[in-house]
This record gives C-alpha cells, structure tokens and sequence, in this order.
C-alpha cells in the first residue's frame, strides 16, 4: 500500500486528542498511521501513513475535522537498519509457524520411542538403549530448540513457581552432549528461586552450548558456574576457559541474527535476553575469563504482582 506523509497545523487539537484519533482502528478510508512526529513547540504535526490514494487521506482528515496542510506521496528509502528489521520480523514469523508445526511431528517420534521401551523392555541389547537414548537426547534437543525460537518470535507469559537453580541448571544440562575434554564445575550451594523453569532451562541450554562450542574439541577446559545472594537479586555467573571474545564484538553478540559461527542462527543470546529481561533481570558479559553474568530479582512477584 502507497505511503503519504501528511502536515497539519495543530492549533485545535491536544496530543492526547491526537494519540485517540490516531489509535484507531482502521477507518472507512483505509488509513494506518505508522509514525507521528510533531514540533518542538506542539503546533505542527507530521504523520506517516498507509493509505490507499492521496484521496483517501484527505478524505480521512475531513471526516474528522481536521485540517491538512499538505499530503505528499513518499517512499521510504531502505537503511541497513530497517532491512534488517523487516527481515527479522519476516524471519520471526517464519520461525514461529515453523516451530509450531513441528511439535506435533517430534512429540509423535516421542511418543513412539516411549511406547518401544515399554513393550521391548528388558529385551534390548546394550546397543539398541543406547540408540535409543540418543533419539531421547535428540528429540529433548528439539523440543528445546522449538520452545526457544516459540519464546523467541512471541512474548509467552512467564508461569512462576519456586524452583532450584542447581536442578534447573543440571536439567538443561541433560540435553547437551558434553565432550570428554570439558570439565563442568555445578555450585556448591543452591539457591531457590521464583521463575519460569522451561524458560531459564533455555537460558541455561544456550550459555552452555556456547560456552561448549567456545572451548572447542582439542583443548581441556571446564565451564564454572557460581550462585550468590545479593540484597534484592541473585547472581549467576557462567565461565568457561575459551578465547576470549573480541572487543569489538562484546557489545554485539546479543543482538539478534548476529553469529560468528558458520550454522549459528545469532538468536540464541537474543533468547537468554529476552527472558532475562521478562524475569526483570539483566544479562551481561566480560572477558578474562569469558563470563556470562545474570542478575535476578529474589521475589519477581514483588515486581509484577500478577505473577504467583
Ligand atoms: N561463551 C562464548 N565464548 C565466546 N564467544 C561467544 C560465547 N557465547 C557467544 N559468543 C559469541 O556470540 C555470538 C552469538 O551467540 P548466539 O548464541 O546468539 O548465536 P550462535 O551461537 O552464533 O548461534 P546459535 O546459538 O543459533 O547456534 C556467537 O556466534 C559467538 O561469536
Ligand atoms: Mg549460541
């Protein structure tokens, strides 16, 4: 749909009138307001609109009583930043319906496998279990992968319970293969926290993954992973022995598409911020030795009263 940029004296109209009128759904004439500027003396205003023709938009202006100064057809010249945005919101789409689409299919090859354990029990070789327990392994992978891009494209709400941080760590870390040469040292003390379990477990999943894929095959290395209680937030800090990330890119990594790797999607530290920040928590990082911190608030039902 055609885009106008529009002008109109505001003499008789308030901001707040202006945010009612522009908030509504879309009017007889076809019109969606998609960015509103105005002056910094509050007497001008200029709007981006979608409109099917220059008819329609000065049409739309009458109908409210409103006066236009102009209406101009513009086109919108592509920055690297809104290529990016549009392929990231055609992207997150994609994603989200593809990920749908597959939990069926993986919780049937689940189900199956479940129903094959049952009725072969005892009569499998060493083998057979162990090719089992990889399908177990790599369908578990799926359903984190699918859960992840799912958090990933869509705000789901939180579901907060009390849990302890050592099982949800331990749990995530089920999933992920981890070579002989890595050493993972778990906290000595634990700390129980309001959160959402599946969600953390993601968090965890992708600090670990990386960390893991940071360390590489040939050199011995280990992953540390510490607790402390802090006055109103607990700290959870994730190092591991790898190369040191260049500084350039520190402040990068977190942003979605953005990977190094050669099949990296870039959405996996975009994922452990997005549900750190719907813990009300920060995520952060540090070289020397590469550190993962995160900070969580001790009673998120403090902070969103809705939340039990
Ligand atoms: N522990 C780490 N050590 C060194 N670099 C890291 C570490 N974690 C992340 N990075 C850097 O940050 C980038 C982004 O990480 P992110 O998890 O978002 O995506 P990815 O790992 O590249 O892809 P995916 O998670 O989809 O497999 C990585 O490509 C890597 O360059
Ligand atoms: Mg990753």
């Amino acid at each position: 749909m055609p885009i106008f940029l529009d002008g109109h004296n505001m003499k008789d109209l308030s901001l707040e009138d202006l945010e009612k009128v522009v908030n509504l759904p879309k009017d007889g004439f076809g019109i969606t307001h998609l960015e509103i500027f105005h002056n910094k003396h509050e007497d001008r205003l200029y709007c981006v609109l979608e409109a099917p023709n220059e008819e329609a938009v000065w049409k739309h202006h009458e109908s409210l009583g409103l006066k236009c100064e102009f209406v101009t057809k513009i086109q919108q010249i592509k920055t690297e930043k809104n290529i990016k945005a549009e392929k990231l919101a055609i992207l997150g789409e994609l994603a989200s319906d593809l990920s749908h689409d597959l939990r069926n299919p993986v919780s049937i090859i689940q189900n199956t496998v479940d129903l094959m354990n049952i009725k072969y029990k005892g009569k499998l070789n060493s083998d057979m279990l162990e090719a089992f327990s990889r399908i177990n392994r790599s369908v578990a992978r799926m359903n984190m992968l699918i859960t992840g891009v799912l958090d990933f494209a869509r705000t789901q709400p939180l579901i907060i319970e009390k849990y302890s941080i050592s099982d949800i760590i331990r749990s995530s870390l089920d999933g992920i293969p981890v070579q002989d040469n890595i050493k993972i040292m778990m906290p000595e003390n634990d700390i129980s926290l309001k959160c959402d379990k599946a969600k953390l477990e993601v968090v965890f999943y992708n600090l670990f993954t990386n960390a893991i894929q940071s360390i590489g095959e040939k050199t011995p290395g280990e992953i540390l992973i510490r607790l402390a209680k802090k006055e109103d937030e607990i700290q959870i800090d994730i190092q591991n022995s790898g190369p040191a990330i260049p500084d350039d890119l520190l402040s990068k990594i977190f942003e979605p598409l953005f990977t190094t790797k050669e099949h990296g999607t870039g959405l996996g530290l975009t994922s452990c911020k997005n549900i750190i920040v719907q813990h009300h928590g920060t995520i952060s990082v540090r070289n020397n030795p590469v550190t993962f911190t995160i900070l969580l608030p001790k009673d998120i039902a403090k902070i969103t009263p809705t939340v039990s």
